[in-house]
């Protein structure tokens, strides 16, 4: 009934003019896949990659976007200017933003809110770090992200969330399929609990740390996990499309 939603995060890196040669691989290999494919890319790619994925199944996102409509907030990229471009998804509260861009619970929740009233779809990132894991908080941490992150939301159609254990973000570590079933799992009873039964099972859950073409099988076959969000190997076509087309 949920379907699965494959994102690739490419975080600070293609220049508009790599954007369309990796769009241009991509395209071709993705053309019949069964999920939903999504490039999240750098705000100077978007009118190029809006552009480029003209006639394919792709669909646009950027990589965050401002809790305001407008005014003097130098930096920031408002709904309305990615709405202009295309822009359908927005990577929120990723855990390179709350580590180093002061990124917190509140601002996660103001930016969501803003994403759904323009008619963004969010992909709302939570995980926990090495340290919490270790302590054995990662239910705690997750909780907490969850409450404050989707403080006063009632409508989960648009949102997707992705759940990322910052220890494999980067690392070539991953979460076992089984472990990130079980996590993925606490987070869908946590939504059950305080958003009710009908969002927590319609709600896609992705996801996203080190996923490869090597695991993406072992991954996307649990029951929680619907899809993933790809940062490294969303930036090789062949990989990518490796992991979108991963039941091939
Ligand atoms: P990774 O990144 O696939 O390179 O681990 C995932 C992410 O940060 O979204």
């Amino acid at each position: 009934m949920r379907k699965n939603i494959v994102a690739g995060n490419w975080k600070m890196n293609k220049t508009a003019k790599e954007a369309e040669e990796l769009i241009t691989a991509l395209k071709p290999l993705v053309a019949k896949s069964k999920p939903e494919v999504v490039v999240c890319v750098p705000y100077t790619d978007l009118w190029t990659v809006a552009e480029a994925i003209k006639g394919s199944k792709i669909h646009l996102g950027a990589e965050n976007v401002a809790w305001a409509d407008k005014g003097a907030f130098t930096g920031e990229i408002s709904a309305e200017m990615l709405k202009e471009i295309g822009v359908e998804y927005v990577i929120i509260g990723h855990s390179e933003r709350r580590q180093y861009f002061g990124e917190t619970n509140e601002t996660v929740n103001k930016r969501t809110k803003q994403a759904l009233a323009n008619g963004l779809k969010p992909i709302v990132c939570v995980g926990e770090t090495l340290e919490e894991r270790e302590k054995g908080r990662t239910n705690r941490v997750l909780k907490k992200q969850i409450l404050e992150g989707f403080e006063g939301i009632t409508d989960f159609t648009n949102i997707v969330v992705a759940y990322e254990p910052v220890w494999a973000i980067g690392t070539g570590k991953t979460a076992t399929a089984e472990d990130a079933n079980k996590t993925i799992g606490y987070i869908r009873r946590t939504i059950k609990t305080n958003f009710g039964e009908e969002v927590a099972k319609a709600l896609r859950i992705q996801y996203g740390g080190s996923m490869k073409p090597g695991n993406a099988k072992e991954l996307m076959a649990e029951r929680n996990i619907d899809g993933g969000l790809i940062g490294g190997a969303a930036l090789k076509a062949e990989d990518f499309a490796a992991i979108v087309n991963y039941k091939d």
